[in-house]
């Protein structure tokens, strides 16, 4: 059988960070209860002028060359975070990275999930046209709002993978197994900026679905956690991935590598689509003890609830396919005061009768939101 999975990767943050301590000390709380407690020690803050559609651009920016989009003929973007109720994201992105025409663009929704199903679909349709690539985005800007249970746990960043035949660093197995039950743990009405959350219920939630859907894949399978080199999971804040990690009785060795998979994560925050792939990334460039042939186990929990469980066979050389400088580059961001975290974040902005916004603040990143003219988004290319 052909051999499908991820070619690529590519990791966008906005530029600023804030240290947990920071806020914990604004908010009256002990700092260890988000070092120790939910095991986060800082978040990305994403500007007004920064957002889905910036973010997810520089990610597959990032990665692609001229050849990639002239191959690529499907653009899927996961998000529970979009910028308009109608047009997709991957459109935009599609446009600003001067991808091919005739090319399909969607955005997907499923909470922190849809990202996963977006790849399962990629894989599917290269298994019927081996030479196209499908790029798979994962962006989204994570804000619960301030002074509110979920504020730890925000952040802001795109993970985009490049999906072909033959990759350089994962080949998919076809062993995905789901489960979908109506719950409300975590849900956002049309009419609010930030999610509702049932914060303890979302936690039960999550181990929940992972438990009874692990249960079913080793029926499915016939697989254990033995096959496994490492686990990866989507983490909302690490100790939430932990928990849920031991919950399937895992070795040692699975605990390690957990811990090199949550570097990035907890430097991050939660990126809800992109957090699983976050966590990959993360193993996969911070860990020393993986090697060709490694089969990892990913889970993928969206509030709703849908979830995934799947896996995946490291390719021989996939380290090249990876950025080793990943955190020298976390560690240019600029550190904000929790003042200017306050006021930048929670920025929002405001139209005339016209739909026009005022001037935004100048961004040089290579993409940024320009303004918005008679209702349009505008977007910069630098
Ligand atoms: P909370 O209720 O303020 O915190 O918020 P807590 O009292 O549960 O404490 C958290 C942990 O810190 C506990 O650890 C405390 O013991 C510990 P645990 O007992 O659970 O292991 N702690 C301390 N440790 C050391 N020193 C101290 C100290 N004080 C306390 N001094 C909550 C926690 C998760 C509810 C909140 O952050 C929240 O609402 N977060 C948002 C929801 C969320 O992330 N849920 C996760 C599962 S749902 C999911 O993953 C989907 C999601 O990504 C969305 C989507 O799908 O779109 C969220």
């Amino acid at each position: 059988m052909i051999k499908i999975g991820i070619d690529k990767m590519g990791l966008a943050l906005p530029n600023y960070v804030l240290d947990l301590k920071e806020l914990a000390k604004a908010r009256n709380t002990d700092p260890d209860k988000y070092t120790i407690g939910l095991m986060q020690k800082a978040m990305a803050i994403a500007p007004v002028t920064q957002d889905i559609v910036t973010l997810g651009a520089e990610a597959a920016a990032q990665i692609l060359t001229d050849e990639d989009k002239a191959a690529i003929d499907m653009v899927i973007v996961g998000t529970e975070t979009g910028i308009d109720q109608s047009k997709a994201a991957a459109v935009y992105i599609h446009g600003l990275l001067g991808i091919q025409p005739y090319a399909r663009a969607i955005e997907l929704k499923e909470a922190c999930y849809s990202a996963a199903a977006g790849l399962e679909f990629a894989r599917n349709h290269i298994a019927n046209r081996p030479e196209s690539k499908v790029l798979v985005i994962a962006s989204d800007i994570a804000k619960y709002g301030l002074h509110s249970g979920g504020e730890p746990t925000q952040g802001a960043g795109a993970v985009a993978m490049l999906v072909s035949a033959n990759p350089s660093i994962l080949e998919l197995n076809w062993d995905n197994v789901y489960q979908t039950r109506d719950v409300m743990d975590f849900w956002r009405p049309n009419y609010s900026p930030y999610p509702e959350v049932d914060g303890r219920f979302s936690t039960e939630q999550y181990t929940d679905c992972l438990q009874t859907t692990f249960e079913y894949y080793q029926q499915q399978t016939g697989k254990t956690l033995d096959d496994f080199a490492a686990v990866c999971l989507h983490i909302p804040f690490a100790k939430q991935g932990l928990k849920g990690l031991r919950s399937l009785k895992p070795s040692e060795k699975h605990e390690e590598r957990f811990l090199e998979a949550i570097v990035y994560n907890q430097e991050v925050g939660n990126i809800y689509t992109g957090s699983l792939f976050l966590s990959l990334l993360s193993l996969l460039e911070q860990s020393n003890n993986l090697s060709a042939g490694d089969e990892i186990l990913l889970y993928s929990y969206g509030s709703g609830a849908v979830c995934e469980l799947f896996s995946a066979r490291l390719v021989d050389g996939y380290r090249n396919h990876l950025n080793p400088n990943r955190l020298e580059e976390l560690a240019k961001r600029q550190t904000l005061s929790i003042t200017d975290y306050e006021a930048l974040f929670f920025e929002t902005i405001s139209l005339d009768e016209k739909g026009n916004s005022p001037e935004l603040h100048p961004d040089d990143s290579r993409f940024a939101l320009q303004g918005i003219e008679n209702h349009k988004r505008i977007y910069r290319k630098n």
